[in-house]
Parts: structure tokens; C-alpha cells; sequence
């Protein structure tokens, strides 16, 4: 059969060709599409300790290139790059840190958050390369997926290593810390524990916040010393204290609140529910769980972050997910919570609350 041969003079001629108009135009796709040309540009600087080199003060373009072992093809671009990022500042032929790359990407301040990136760099960047394939299969596509050694068991077992994430974790989780310490009605409460609580990020907020309360930590054995030295370091030793377990082995610990703070989305739905259940046990009649996460809006098409951090979980864990509101609130009264509700807490983050 003769292919139909379509021309302009074959279209009726009210049909609207596309147009590329001010309203339309597709820079939004492209920008998007491309997105990762500025994320590996970070990433590759937070590697090769750019930041922490500028945090020493601010350096011109032939020394710094030199000190990085930058090539000249690349030196310039690389570094306007990430002034037009807004990752450097530039004055004349002088790069330093901007103040939020200081505070954060300098390796040799407590506030570096640079950990994640190093990992995002490492692991991530190439993992999500095999996104379709995982969209495909439902399969994970970390070191899991070769056989490799597993890079969480790898952590624990090296106290330094170890360290940097977990100090990474409070760093992440600060401003959902700070908005759970001044928005929950503690006053209502005397003891809490923070479940999956790694450097104790959430209870030294809680209790410096709320000089009333007392309460501690549960997470797995090796964090215990990471956990006491931070804590000591606020002067919280007294109120706060570590409880070591497994939480799918071991009962949780009693209290009148119990928090779990990016934990639930690691695991399937067998798992966040199994979790649920032992809060639910483990706490007294009016006693409360605060769940966070970059928990998704109830119609899935606003917390852009929640849904990529769910397929994150995709590539991660074999049946970990991010959740909406609606869906741990579901969940939770399953389990037995008679009153749940969800708060918003800051950028992506949300808590959702249940009263038992
Ligand atoms: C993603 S981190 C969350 C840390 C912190 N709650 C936050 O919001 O930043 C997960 C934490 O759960 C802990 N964890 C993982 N599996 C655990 C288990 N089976 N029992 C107890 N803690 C566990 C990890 O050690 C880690 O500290």
C-alpha cells in the first residue's frame, strides 16, 4: 500500500500548528533535561575538596587551578560554572565560597553536609544511570544488584566512615528537627525516644528546646558512641541516653513519645507497618508518634522532592517507598492510632502524628 504522503496542503485548515510562542517555549524541558550538568558539576567539586580549599580564603584563578590539578581546558569553565550556580563568588580573578558553601561544603566544619554529596557523587550519580531498567524490573540497582559488598554494612563497620554519615544525617534533618522541637505540644508529654535516631540530631533539638523533658536515642549498637558524644557536646548526657536494638529484632523502647524520622520510606509496606505496630505497643494509652519524611502531598503532583526521594528508594532498597499523608494516616489507624493528622514542617519535610 502507497504511504499517504502529508503535506501542509493536506491539513484542514483550521488545524493549530505548534507554535513556539513567549508562553511556549520548551526551556523548561531542556533546562530539566539537562539539570544534571550543574548537579555533577557540585559534585565533582565537592570531590576533588573545592570548597574546603577556598574555605582556607579566597584564591585567584592560577593558584586554585593549580592546587585542584585542574586541566586549563577545564580550569575556567568549571570554576564560572559554578559562580553562575551561585556555588562561588568571584571578584576579579578571585574565587571564594559563597557563605552557604563555606558553612556547608567546607570538610573541616561540623555543619559540612558534604558526606551526602560525596556518596550522591560515588554511588547515586551512577546508580539512577540505570533508572529505566529499575522502572522496568522494580529491581534495585545498587551494589546489591552486582553482588557487591553492601555500602550501609561497609559504614558500620568503620567507625570514621560511620561518623561522616551520621553527622551528615543531623545536618539533613536540622530544620525538620528545629520545627518538630518548637511546633508538637511537648508540654503535654514528660519522655520521648528518637527511633532510628543516628547522632541524636532530633533530641538534643527536643531537649534544648524543652528543659522538662527527658528521653534518648534507639538505633543499632555502633552508633551508641557517636550518639553520647554528640550529646555530651550539648551538655545533654544527664537527659538524654542511647537505648541500642534492632527495631525489627527488639519491643521499642517505652515512652510518651516515640519519633521515627526518615525510616519508614526505607521499607515496604510489611515493614513500615511491622514498625508501626511496635510504636503502637509501645507506647501509653494518649501517648503520641511523630513519623517525618518528604512525605508526598495526597494528590502526588506537588512534593517533587518526595516523589524522586521514593524512587531513590526504588534504586536503594528492595521495597522501600515515600508515602503521602493520607496513606500513614491510614496506616496508623489500621494500627490502632485514634486520632492522626498531618503537619507541615519546612521545605519538603512533613510529620504526621498519631495519638493512640
Ligand atoms: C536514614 S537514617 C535517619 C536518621 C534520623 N532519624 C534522621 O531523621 O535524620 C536511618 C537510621 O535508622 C537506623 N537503623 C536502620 N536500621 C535499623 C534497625 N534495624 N534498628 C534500629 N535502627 C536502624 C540507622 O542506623 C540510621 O541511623
Amino acid at each position: 500500500m502507497a504511504a499517504v504522503e502529508q503535506t501542509d496542503t493536506h491539513l484542514p485548515k483550521d488545524s493549530k500548528e505548534p507554535s513556539i510562542s513567549e508562553q511556549s517555549t520548551p526551556e523548561q524541558i531542556l533546562s530539566l533535561g539537562l539539570a544534571f550538568w550543574g548537579s555533577k558539576t557540585l559534585l565533582s567539586a565537592v570531590e576533588i575538596g573545592l570548597f574546603t580549599e577556598l574555605a582556607k580564603g579566597s584564591l585567584d584563578f592560577e593558584t586554585l587551578a593549580e592546587r585542584l590539578m585542574l586541566h586549563p581546558r577545564s580550569a575556567r569553565d568549571f570554576l564560572d560554572a559554578l559562580v553562575a550556580l551561585g556555588m562561588l563568588e568571584r571578584d576579579h580573578d578571585r574565587y571564594a565560597n559563597t557563605p552557604e558553601t563555606d558553612l556547608f561544603l567546607d570538610r573541616t566544619k561540623p555543619s559540612y553536609v558534604g558526606g551526602l554529596l560525596e556518596m550522591a557523587n560515588a554511588r547515586l550519580y551512577p546508580f539512577w544511570g540505570s533508572l529505566t531498567e529499575a522502572l522496568r524490573t522494580g529491581q534495585l540497582q545498587n551494589e546489591a544488584k552486582r553482588g557487591e559488598e553492601d555500602f550501609f554494612a561497609a559504614i558500620y563497620a568503620d567507625p570514621d566512615r560511620l561518623k561522616g554519615f551520621l553527622e551528615a544525617m543531623t545536618s539533613i534533618s536540622l530544620g525538620a528537627a528545629i520545627a518538630i522541637a518548637n511546633t508538637f505540644p511537648w508540654d503535654r508529654y514528660e519522655a520521648f525516644v528518637d527511633v532510628g535516631t543516628a547522632q541524636g540530631g532530633l533530641p538534643v533539638q527536643v531537649a534544648l528546646a524543652h528543659d522538662h523533658l527527658s528521653g534518648g536515642g534507639f538505633d543499632l549498637l555502633p552508633v551508641g558512641p557517636i550518639f553520647e558524644e554528640y550529646v555530651d557536646s550539648h551538655g545533654l548526657s544527664d537527659r538524654l541516653r542511647f537505648c541500642p536494638g534492632d527495631f525489627f529484632e527488639e519491643p521499642l523502647p517505652q515512652a510518651d513519645v516515640l519519633v521515627m524520622g526518615r525510616i519508614l520510606h526505607d521499607w515496604d509496606l510489611e515493614g513500615k507497618k511491622t514498625l508501626l505496630a511496635k510504636a503502637y505497643e509501645a507506647l501509653p494509652e494518649g501517648g503520641a508518634l511523630i513519623v517525618y519524611d518528604a512525605i508526598i502531598d495526597d494528590d502526588r503532583s506537588e512534593n517533587a522532592f518526595g516523589l524522586l526521594m521514593s524512587l531513590n528508594m526504588l534504586i536503594e532498597t528492595p521495597g522501600g517507598f515515600d508515602y503521602t499523608g493520607a496513606d500513614c494516616c491510614s496506616w496508623m489507624r489500621d494500627a490502632g492510632f485514634r486520632e492522626t493528622y498531618v503537619e507541615h514542617l519546612v521545605g519538603p519535610d512533613s510529620m504526621v502524628v498519631g495519638i493512640k
